[in-house]
């Protein structure tokens, strides 16, 4: 036997001995195991069948699989954040190479968006829209997720309310207050649409505790937590603008350019989906949700989604 198969030999042994488990057995099960394929490694079998339509339009294939890349990025950049999020102690370099990796997953979704904008025929999305009544990507869990795990939660406190709210409010007050809360009431009765109802029944637990969970180690929590010297680094205070400006801006912007050329293409203002007064609701110059207001300076505050 080679000096290498005696070496590995031994680790394995080290290994399965430290855990209680007969080594020799492992090694048996080697000789009996399937050869790894890249079908049953990557599960294609089960990705390519989640595709599963509502309406009889072609189109509508296009609007789920862009959809479910969608999540599938969500859930690449969370996966980014939470490990910056449970880091017992971030560097500078570390966490600028995790920022770096999710803005490139968010710059990919605001500069695909035109596979949204140009790529499905008006009429036939006019038509298997109306099969998805009152669903909308406003109940995207994973989209609310990467902004709780992005910043403090009093920067997506309704606007109207965030200057003056109680820093000590609990979840359930934080919850109600939360931006995207005014696009699900009826203005009138104060009552929540259905949109936000469902939403809500499946998600509301979790995004309590989500809520709290990142209240001390969301991005910028752990930005702060570096010393002077390392926050005032300019490639990481120009990634974590460049962040900041991709998520609430420029995806906003694309995606509001696309509900405007569907919504509005026969002349009208179509009703969303979700039934929101969306074409206020999603500007970034009403909703000025911005992630980290302490790295723009109190012009670009000031002007935060203008001329866009
Ligand atoms: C032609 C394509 C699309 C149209 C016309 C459209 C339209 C809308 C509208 C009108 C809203 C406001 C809420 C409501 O439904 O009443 C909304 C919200 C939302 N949509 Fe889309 N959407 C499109 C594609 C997408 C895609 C691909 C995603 C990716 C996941 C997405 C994610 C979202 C999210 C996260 C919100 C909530 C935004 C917020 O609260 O600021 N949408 N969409």
């Amino acid at each position: 036997m080679n000096e290498k198969i005696i070496t590995l030999n031994k680790r394995i042994e080290e290994k399965f001995k430290a855990i209680d488990q007969n080594p020799e057995v492992h090694l048996e099960g080697l000789v009996w195991a399937k050869p790894i394929t890249y079908w049953d490694y990557i599960h294609t079998d089960a990705l390519l069948n989640l595709q599963i339509q509502r309406s009889t339009e072609p189109d509508e294939m296009v609007f789920i699989m862009y959809h479910q890349i969608n999540e599938l990025l969500f859930k690449m950049m969370l996966w980014e954040i939470d490990q910056v999020a449970t880091a017992e102690k971030i560097t500078a370099p570390v966490f600028s190479d995790k920022l770096n990796r999710v803005s490139r997953y968010f710059d990919m979704l605001a500069s695909s968006f035109s596979i949204m904008m140009e790529g499905m025929d008006v009429k036939q999305y006019l038509n298997f829209r109306n099969t998805l009544t009152p669903a909308s990507g406003f109940q995207s869990a994973q989209y609310r997720l990467i902004e709780f795990a992005s910043t403090d939660w009093i920067n997506l406190i309704d606007r109207r309310f965030r200057e003056n709210f109680d820093r000590n409010a609990d979840y359930d007050n934080i919850y109600e207050h939360l931006y995207w809360q005014a696009a699900g009431k009826d203005h009138s009765t104060g009552k929540k649409t259905t949109l936000v109802r469902l939403f809500e029944e499946r998600y509301k637990t979790t995004f309590l505790n989500k809520l709290k969970a990142y209240n001390h180690c969301n991005l910028w929590s752990k930005y702060k937590s570096l010393n002077e010297q390392e926050r005032k680094n300019p490639d990481l205070v120009k990634a974590m603008r460049h962040y900041d400006k991709t998520v609430n801006i420029t995806w906003v912007m694309a995606h509001y350019y696309a509900a405007e050329k569907y919504l509005e293409s026969d002349g009208n203002t179509a009703e969303a989906t979700g039934g929101s007064d969306w074409k206020k609701y999603m500007l970034p110059k009403y909703q000025r949700r911005i992630f980290f207001p302490e790295l723009w300076s109190a012009d670009e505050l000031k002007n935060w989604g203008e001329n866009v």
